[in-house]
């Protein structure tokens, strides 16, 4: 092991380093965000591109109730899924919430699934000029969304 004394200092300073971030860490807080029931329409066969199938679900309604946020869910928007012949299925999602005192949100959802239960992690982002809600552009969020009858159930936290 010839390399050794070269590389010793660097491993000392790395496992020094690291040492210092596990004595310390402080996770995050979360809250939860809203529950949301979205309403999907018939499916759009895009068909196979280069890095697999891609499946439009159009948005067509929908509710949240949540502490902070709640309201209905516009038919405007749809997920733009991709399935990938390793078995992924990438949810790309866009649409718009309208809240109970009238503001307008823009939502885009990213998920990942690998599974076959059809859990669907999700990060998801907000854009909005409302006052009240302006917080929301800068919220980190993520959460689950699962099939149901009639579309997806979706359950959103966000980092405080
Ligand atoms: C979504 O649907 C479930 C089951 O019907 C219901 O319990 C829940 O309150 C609904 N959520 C919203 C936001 O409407
Ligand atoms: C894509 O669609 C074709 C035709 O329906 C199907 O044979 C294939 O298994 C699908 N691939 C993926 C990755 O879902």
């Amino acid at each position: 092991m010839r390399l050794l004394p070269i590389f010793t200092p660097l491993l000392f300073s790395f496992r020094a380093a690291f040492a210092a971030i596990e004595a310390n860490p402080t996770p995050p807080g979360l809250q939860f965000l809203y529950n949301a029931n979205i309403t999907v329409g018939l499916s759009v066969d895009v068909g196979k591109i280069p890095a697999g199938n891609v499946t439009v679900i159009p948005v067509i309604g929908g509710a949240l109730i949540g502490p902070k946020v709640s309201g209905k869910i516009l038919a405007i928007g749809a997920d733009w899924g991709l399935a990938t012949s390793n078995g992924y299925f990438l949810s790309d999602i866009r649409a718009q919430i309208r809240t109970m005192d009238n503001a307008n949100i823009y939502v885009q959802m990213a998920g990942l699934s690998q599974g076959t239960d059809g859990l669907v992690y999700i990060r998801t982002t907000f854009q909005t000029g409302d006052k009240n809600y302006w917080w929301l552009n800068y919220a980190f969020a993520f959460g689950t969304m699962k099939p149901s009858g009639t579309g997806f159930v979706v359950d959103m936290w966000h980092l405080t």
